[in-house]
């Protein structure tokens, strides 16, 4: 069919926008415009504006615009060409030729539509038969009242090889095939696809039946068999309930995508009409487009067993390609491996909501599962992390959303490690310990709290010893003696330090004091000797820590050279730690602008000395900010 510009313009003006979105909204005269709240968005004061002399709608709020075929595809979801069908009709026009092939094609998809409708009104008529009693007897214990079953249309398909095909005749044996209700191998008798089974209709957006899902009674394999792909059903761009969630997220300004059919109809039974669920497949890209049709952050909630969280993670990082400003998914956890249709059933709608009020937002859910994949307790290790969550980044196609995940992603990561607030504490409490961040009410990650530019890392460690990078001072200095006796002095200072390192520093130093002309087989042997064999070629063997000074071949000048700014790092922390913890404490005793002054000033300081050890450590490849 071919519809010329030509003919859509005549189209256009010959409809009256206003006429036609008075059909579903209130609108007020405003001037030569018309004025009304928002069907795209929730709002309390109009800001969606309809001009007929244009032909156009526009929303200030939520920058919603279109013409009249727009407004068919926005707001009734219509395909494209029934838009302009619809509008042509009404506007008494007639539809430009088709040619015959697609003549055709709409001719046999009329005649399927018909057999689906007939099939599921004859579903509906056994399931309310005497062989139906049965499966009216799973409903019951499911608790699913005859309002909702018929809402939703549910049926019952015999056990039988041919009833259904008899019931269908008319529509003769090859249409019954393509419509998928029938099975034929090879060049047998075809039979009755569904047997036994509760029969769930599938429709489009407007409502008409395109396929089946048929669940066993009681249990058995496989629980669900459904519809084949048809040339009315094509399962990775249809979502189950599409039609009745439409009109519903359009009310409550969201959707929810849930895993089961048995899902959608129990909320439904319970209050909440805006749930979709993908047919038992993964959600692909066209899905997930027509849920941010409906909202700008669909729910993803799905079962709470392993499955179900794997496929919202499979759904996250799908979506990320696809992120725009705004437009994002959220996540709700349910309880316990329950799915929503338990959780409704056994807790009520009320526990439902209040979950749906905390969702999970997409940032937290990809960061949640990049640190429980692996282990991270050695650098490369943390390197992994980072490589991981920048590789999930740099998929996001928007520029400005990228940008946002990068940062945000390596906000989390200093936090965690060591760069940043929390840092120390997120150490002691080990490997995948969620950094000292809150959640607040929805869920979201909030950042400790301090003040601009402080570091919690100074009170925490206030007088005391970066640990990983006095390890990492220790190997070096075991691996480069001679730079023991030209940090003697400073050295020293650090005995007192914390516990085993500081016994450590001792040892090293009387180590030098004995022999000044040492290399590191002696080190490690005299350390050995004084019961710190273990500790010490750890240290050797911990290659790991991202310093030239700890790996084996490394420049000798530049080792020599970057060990002296980590010792003076090292130095120079605990003071400033100690002067920003006092700082920090007088800044809440009395909030003076003085205090504040030193604050900053001292957190300038800190992070000055952040800067210059990250400076210190060898870049990896993975590294963010390549
Ligand atoms: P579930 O097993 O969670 O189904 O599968 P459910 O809808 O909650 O059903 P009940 O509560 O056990 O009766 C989720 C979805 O995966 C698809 C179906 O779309 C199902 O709704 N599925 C599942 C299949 O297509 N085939 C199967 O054998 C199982
Ligand atoms: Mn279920």
């Amino acid at each position: 069919m071919s519809l010329t510009p030509q003919f859509l313009d005549e189209l256009r003006a010959r409809t009256l926008l206003s006429g036609l979105i008075a059909k579903t909204v209130k609108l007020q005269k405003a001037g030569r415009e018309f004025r009304a709240c928002c069907p795209f968005h929730q709002e309390k004061t109009p800001s969606f504006y309809v001009n007929d002399d244009k032909g156009f709608y526009h929303c200030f709020g939520c920058s919603a615009h279109g013409d009249a075929i727009r407004w068919m595809t926005e707001q009734r979801g219509l395909p494209f060409i029934d838009a302009v069908k619809e509008l042509a009709q009404a506007a008494g026009m007639e539809m430009p030729e088709q040619d015959r092939h697609a003549a055709e094609k709409a001719e046999r998809a009329k005649g399927l539509h018909e057999a689906m409708a007939d099939a599921a009104q004859w579903f509906v008529d056994k399931l309310n038969g005497i062989e139906g009693a049965e499966a009216r007897n799973v409903l019951k214990r499911r608790g699913i009242t005859d309002d909702v079953a018929r809402s939703f249309g549910l049926g019952f398909a015999p056990d039988s090889r041919g009833k259904l095909k008899d019931a269908l005749k008319a529509y003769g044996d090859a249409m019954l095939v393509e419509s998928g209700m029938l099975i034929q191998v090879e060049e047998k008798e075809p039979y009755d696809r569904f047997r036994g089974r509760l029969m769930i209709p599938i429709r489009d957006v407007r409502g008409r039946v395109i396929a089946f899902g048929g669940r066993i009674i009681g249990d058995g394999e496989p629980k669900y068999l459904n519809s084949p792909e048809t040339p009315l059903f094509d399962k990775g761009r249809t979502l189950y309930n599409l039609d009745r969630a439409q009109a519903a997220a359009r009310k409550t300004g969201r959707v929810l995508a849930v895993e089961g059919y048995m899902d959608v109809i129990a909320l439904a039974q319970a209050g909440f009409d805006e749930a979709v669920a993908p047919l038992g497949t993964a959600l692909t890209e066209h899905q997930l487009e027509r849920l941010w049709r409906m909202a700008e952050v669909p729910l993803l909630c799905f079962d709470g067993d392993s499955a179900g969280q794997k496929a919202a993670l499979r759904a996250a990082h799908r979506a990320l390609p696809m992120l725009q400003p705004g437009r994002s998914l959220a996540f709700v956890t349910l309880p316990d491996g329950l799915d929503p249709d338990d959780l409704v059933r056994s807790k009520g709608a009320a526990a439902f909501e209040a979950l749906l009020k905390a969702p999970q937002p997409l940032v937290d859910r990809l960061w949640q599962s990049e640190i429980a994949a692996e282990p991270l307790d050695t650098p490369e290790q943390r390197a992994g992390l980072k490589r991981r969550l920048s590789a999930l980044a740099e998929t996001i196609a928007d520029g400005n959303v990228k940008h946002e995940y990068l940062a945000e992603f390596r906000t989390r990561t200093d936090a965690h490690f060591g760069r940043g607030p929390g840092a120390f504490e997120a150490r002691q409490r080990g490997p995948g310990a969620p950094a000292r961040g809150k959640r607040d009410r929805r869920g979201n990650w909030q950042p400790p709290e301090t003040m601009p530019g402080t570091t919690m890392r100074g009170v925490a460690v206030a007088g005391g010893l970066d640990p990983i990078l006095a390890k990492a001072v220790l190997a070096g200095l075991i691996r480069h003696p001679a730079e023991i006796a030209r940090h003697m002095e400073v050295l020293g200072s650090l005995r007192s330090a914390s516990g085993a390192l500081g016994k450590l520093f001792e040892a090293v130093i009387d180590v030098a004091l004995e022999d000044r002309q040492l290399d590191s087989g002696k080190v490690l042997t005299i350390l050995a000797r004084s019961g710190f064999d273990s500790v010490a070629s750890d240290l050797l063997r911990a290659d790991t820590l991202p310093f030239s000074f700890t790996r084996r071949q490394a420049d000798e000048a530049r080792a020599r050279e970057d060990l002296n700014e980590a010792i003076a790092v090292m130095v120079a922390q605990p003071a400033v730690d100690a002067a920003l913890a006092e700082a920090t404490a007088a800044l809440s005793r009395d909030g003076s602008e003085e205090a504040f002054t030193r604050q900053v000033a001292l957190s300038r300081k800190r992070q000055e000395l952040e800067a210059r050890l990250a400076n210190l450590m060898l870049a990896d490849e993975e590294d963010f900010d390549d």
